[in-house]
């Protein structure tokens, strides 16, 4: 008999999230269980019951921002195969980043942190601690006198980062010290810095133990966090098309290449330009 894996996903009662549970249940085994997690407990039970699956399902209510809930659940479970961090709150354009800064940092940037810090210590060896950022997560996205800020940083420094960048958005300065005005994108490489500060701490022993610490690109996909920010979807994919490199990633044995990186479609996407390397 297989030994029962836990794979637990966050912000899954709708999109990309909702999605990978749904491919993880298809493809893990029946004694393996899959946690459906989201803020909502209606959502997350409604979302847990439409899953058709393999695996057992099981919905939990966990909020991101709340710090301790996230301590407490990794406490509670003990040991976990598979984490992936998706959670992101809504942004909407033509809304003042100083009205949304909050909201989204919470949830994206300090949500992905409390579940790196949290998970990453009773990861099973040979698991997996995945967060869905963007292709937009890499340097180049900020002003190069930026990049030093969050290359090569402790997951401490990365924090600090994202709380000074979020003083700067409520006192006016943000953009006069050169943070892009589109909230997304500041978020996104500070959510890719956070997983690579943390595989560098850990890679020698992952590798080892086939464990994979990464970051991943889902493209762009028809979304409610996607919609209001384009126009054309005609080349977005379906939630479920998206998520299957994910779990083809997920699922499959760890690729040293792709350790620690942000990861696109089974490939490595540069954190810095070619040519600065
Ligand atoms: N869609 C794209 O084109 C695209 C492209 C690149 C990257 N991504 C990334 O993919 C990930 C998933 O995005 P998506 O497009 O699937 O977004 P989505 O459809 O808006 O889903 C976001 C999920 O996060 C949940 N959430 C919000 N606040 C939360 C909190 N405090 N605690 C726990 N869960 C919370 C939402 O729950 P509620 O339903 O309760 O609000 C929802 O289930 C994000 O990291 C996003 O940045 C998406």
């Amino acid at each position: 008999m297989t030994e029962q894996r836990i794979a637990l996903v966050t912000g899954a009662n709708q999109g990309i999230g909702y999605a990978l549970v749904e491919e993880l249940a298809q493809r893990m085994n029946p004694e393996d269980l899959v946690l459906l997690t989201g803020r909502n407990p209606e959502r997350v039970a409604a979302a847990a019951a439409r899953v058709e699956g393999k695996a057992r399902v099981e919905g939990r209510v966990l909020d991101v921002t709340d710090g301790d809930a996230v301590r407490r659940l990794a406490a509670e479970l003990g040991a976990v195969d598979i984490v992936v961090s998706n959670a992101v709150g809504p942004l909407e354009p033509g809304v003042a980043p100083v009205e949304q800064v909050d909201e989204f940092v919470d949830v994206a940037n300090l949500g992905a942190q409390y579940m790196l810090r949290a998970f990453g210590p009773i990861l099973r060896p040979g698991g997996r601690l995945i967060v869905v950022a963007s292709s937009l997560g890499t340097l180049e996205q900020l002003p190069e006198h930026l990049w030093g800020r969050l290359d090569q940083v402790s997951l401490e420094d990365v924090e600090k980062v994202v709380e000074e960048w979020r003083t700067a958005v409520h006192d006016g300065t943000a953009q006069a010290q050169g943070w892009p005005e589109w909230i997304n994108l500041p978020s996104k490489v500070a959510q890719v810095a956070a997983v690579r500060a943390v595989a560098a701490e850990r890679r020698e022993r992952d590798l080892a133990e086939n464990t994979l610490v990464a970051s991943v690109c889902p493209g762009l996909v028809d979304t409610r966090a996607s919609r209001p920010w384009f126009e054309d979807f005609s080349q977005a994919k379906s939630p479920a098309d998206a998520v299957v490199p994910i779990a083809d990633l997920i699922l499959a044995d760890v690729d040293p290449g792709l350790y620690g990186e942000l990861i696109r479609d089974g490939a490595v996407v540069a954190w810095k330009p070619s040519t600065s390397r």
